[in-house]
């Protein structure tokens, strides 16, 4: 894996953005325990004394979790680096704010924000590049400010060459350990608050790590 990951992922997200979006639209309908765990991070990013604040959808894809929490009432703007992807987040979320950029260097002034979002955006990211987007998330995330991550559990990583209609791609798919990436967070200089285990005896178990700066 070389730093070409940033590029191959940029590549394979612009082609399938379209179709992407639409697989996607409407998932927080029929799911409970993800609208649950949304619902959570946005009470806790509105709870700060200063009474909330900008939160960043970190690799937001076409903008539904953006909009999602924009309709529980946070003050949410998504990043994500493909513009192919940010077009269609506009084009379906007009009155929201998208922006194209890399996670792993935040267009962003220090703790500026009240929190950040990861949602299975860190899935393609090679284990190497891992503790400096921490870093970077630790450096934009204010004092007592919240991070959630999202990811797919397990280990290993598998080489993507198609999806989401049939397109091409060019990305690998990373599972990872909960502990993991709570250490990860620990290590940037997070506090871990909640761990989360979704559908862990499934086929395609997920995570969810929360943390406070
Ligand atoms: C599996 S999709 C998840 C999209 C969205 N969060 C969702 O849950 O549907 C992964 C997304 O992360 C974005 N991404 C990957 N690496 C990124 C990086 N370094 N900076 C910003 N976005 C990134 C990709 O472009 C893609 O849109």
């Amino acid at each position: 894996m070389t730093a070409d990951w940033l590029a191959d992922t940029r590549t394979s997200y612009d082609t399938v953005a379209a179709d992407y979006a639409t697989i996607v639209r409407g998932i927080f309908g029929t799911d409970a325990y993800l609208r649950g765990v949304l619902r959570l991070f946005a009470d806790l990013t509105a709870g700060g004394s200063d009474g909330g604040g900008p939160v960043l959808d970190a690799g937001c894809g076409p903008g539904h979790v953006t909009a999602h929490l924009a309709g529980l009432g946070v003050d949410a703007f998504g990043v994500d680096l493909s513009p192919g992807m940010i077009e269609v987040a506009r084009r379906d979320h007009p009155g929201l704010r998208f922006e194209v950029g890399t996670m792993t260097a935040l267009d962003l002034p220090a703790a500026s924000l009240a929190g950040l979002l990861a949602w299975w955006s860190l899935v393609h990211v090679p284990d190497e590049a891992l503790p400096s987007i921490m870093a970077e998330f630790r450096r934009v995330v204010r004092p007592g400010g919240v991070v959630l991550l999202g990811f797919h559990v397990g280990s290993g990583s598998r080489h993507k060459t198609e999806g989401y209609g049939g397109h091409p791609m060019d990305v690998h798919v990373y599972r990872r350990g909960i502990a993991e990436l709570s250490g990860l967070l620990v290590s940037a200089g997070f506090t871990v608050e909640t761990e989360i285990a979704l559908q862990p005896l499934s086929e395609r178990p997920g995570g969810i790590v929360i943390a406070r700066s």
